[in-house]
Parts: structure tokens; C-alpha cells; sequence
């Protein structure tokens, strides 16, 4: 990056979290504010102590910021508002800083439900989505808006029971995935994410006439994702669902349309 370009107008953004060393969010994003000539710069911030970096934002005045793990959840305490949905999902990844006033949004969802949009209409689609942590509760929020017909399954069956209860959606163990026939299947565990590439959440002879959504970016091909374009089914990568996410956030940082393509390239150059 050339830092003569820094400016005493530039605006900042920033990612918080625990850990954020290896996040790709500056390298996405410093590229888009680059290419559409913005006067932005994006840094990541490791923080333990979520109520003070917050008072930070407000006194130093970034104008966005993108919220990771472990804050995601209490983060929406110390805001002026946040959106409907990220209420429900009960989850803000996005922080936009407006006039001083601070407003919490989900792009998780956002992001995910636009990359399976792109290739397959939601609704009454037969869609088992695998865990319930945080990732599967926001993607199945989203599903559900969509009218999709949702199934929960998880290792710990409590987990996927309490949710689903929420979503009023099917839930089960994972070894009910083998005896169901979805249109859809999406892993939100992180098996198979690196350095575990060898892991998968399914076996290959499962991975038949549907279409595969694996949240897990890096590596960008996850065993899940090579094994099912091998039976001929439909496939979708994490990187759509980050990159999808991330321009989000930046056309709510920036108010212009986020150069999509040049977000994907380089964050494929980073992962190749
Ligand atoms: P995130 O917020 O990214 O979704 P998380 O809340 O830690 O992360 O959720 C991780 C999900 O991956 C959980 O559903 C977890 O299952 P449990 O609820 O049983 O812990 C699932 N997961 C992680 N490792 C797993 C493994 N080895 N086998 C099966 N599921 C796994």
C-alpha cells in the first residue's frame, strides 16, 4: 500500500476481534477503497476489551467497522441502534459509524443468502444446513426469510434443537444427513478448514443431485467442495460468502457499489 496517500481526511475502518492476524478483511478492503480512488484506509485492531474499543470508535470517529469473533454477540450492547434482522440473528458484524451515531448490521446473512441466490430460488427448497453455532444461525435466519424448508443438524443434537426452536425448523444428530435427500446442503461446522483440509462433514457418496454450500474459505477448495463438483453437483465456495459479506459492508461504509470482482481476485491470489 502507498502510504502517501494517507491524508489527514482520510477516514478509517477497521476489523476488532480475537484473533484478527490472519484476516483478509484489510487486504479486501484497502483493495476496493484503492480502486475506486476512495480516501479510506482499513486496519485490524486485536482487542480484548469490546465496551472500551467501542468508545474508541466513537472518540476517534472511524467511520466502519467490521466485527469478528468472540464479539459479534455483545457488541450490539453498546450501540445506538441495531437492524431488525441482526437483532434476531442476535449477531451485528457490521458497525457503521453515522453522524456519531453507531448502527449494528448482519452482512453474514446477507452475504451467504446472496451467493446461494445466485445460483437456486430459496423457497420450499429441502435445505440442511450442518451446525449451530453462530455462522449456521445467521445463514438460517436468512433461509428462513427465504421461505426455505430448513433442517438443523448437529454434533451436539441440544444445540441444533435449541435453534431450530426458535426458527420453528426440523433438527437432528448428523447421522440423520444420510438418510435425507436435500436439494441443498450447506456446512457451517469447521471441519475441513485449514490445517485440517483432510476433514469433511460428509461422505462423497452422500454428495449427489444437490447443490453444496461450504462456508469454510481457506482452503478455497474444501474436500466437501472437491468431492461433490467430482459427483456432478452444483458447488459454492466460502469465498462468496466472504467476499459477498464484505462488499456489503463496504457499499454501508462507503454508500458506492463495491468492486465485487477485484474483491474475489484478491482474495483468491491470497489463498492460492
Ligand atoms: P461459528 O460461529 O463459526 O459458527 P461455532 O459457534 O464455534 O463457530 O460453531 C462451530 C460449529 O461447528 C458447531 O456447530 C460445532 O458443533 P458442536 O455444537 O457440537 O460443537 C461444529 N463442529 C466443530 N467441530 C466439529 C467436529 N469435529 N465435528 C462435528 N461438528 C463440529
Amino acid at each position: 500500500m502507498n502510504n502517501n496517500t494517507i491524508t489527514a481526511t482520510t477516514k478509517l475502518c477497521a476489523i476488532i476481534g480475537s484473533p484478527v492476524e490472519h484476516s483478509l478483511s484489510p487486504l479486501i478492503h484497502n483493495a476496493a477503497f484503492k480502486q475506486l480512488e476512495l480516501n479510506y484506509v482499513f486496519l485490524a485492531f486485536k482487542v480484548e476489551h469490546l465496551e472500551e474499543a467501542v468508545m474508541g470508535i466513537r472518540a476517534l470517529n472511524l467511520k466502519g467497522v467490521s466485527v469478528t469473533i468472540p464479539h459479534k454477540v455483545e457488541v450490539m450492547d453498546y450501540l445506538d441502534d441495531v437492524e431488525e434482522v441482526a437483532k434476531k440473528i442476535g449477531a451485528v458484524n457490521t458497525v457503521l459509524n453515522q453522524e456519531g451515531r453507531l448502527l449494528g448490521y448482519n452482512t453474514d446473512w446477507s452475504g451467504a443468502i446472496r451467493a446461494l441466490e445466485e445460483k437456486i430460488e430459496l423457497k420450499n427448497k429441502k435445505t440442511i444446513l450442518l451446525g449451530a453455532g453462530g455462522a449456521a444461525r445467521a445463514i438460517a435466519f436468512g433461509l428462513k426469510e427465504k421461505s426455505a424448508d430448513v433442517t438443523i443438524l448437529n454434533r451436539t443434537v441440544k444445540k441444533a434443537e435449541m435453534l431450530a426452536s426458535e426458527l420453528n425448523c426440523q433438527y437432528g444428530g448428523l447421522e440423520l444427513l444420510e438418510s435425507s435427500k436435500p436439494d441443498i446442503l450447506i456446512n457451517t461446522t469447521s471441519l475441513g478448514m485449514y490445517p485440517k483440509v483432510g476433514d469433511t462433514p460428509v461422505k462423497k457418496e452422500f454428495l449427489k443431485d444437490m447443490l453444496v454450500f461450504d462456508i469454510v474459505y481457506n482452503p478455497l477448495k474444501t474436500r466437501l467442495i472437491r468431492e461433490a463438483e467430482q459427483n456432478g453437483c452444483t458447488t459454492i465456495m466460502g469465498l462468496e460468502m466472504f467476499v459477498n459479506q464484505a462488499a456489503l459492508q463496504f457499499e454501508l461504509w462507503t454508500g458506492r457499489k463495491a468492486p465485487v470482482e477485484l474483491m474475489r481476485k484478491v482474495v483468491v491470489e491470497k489463498l492460492l
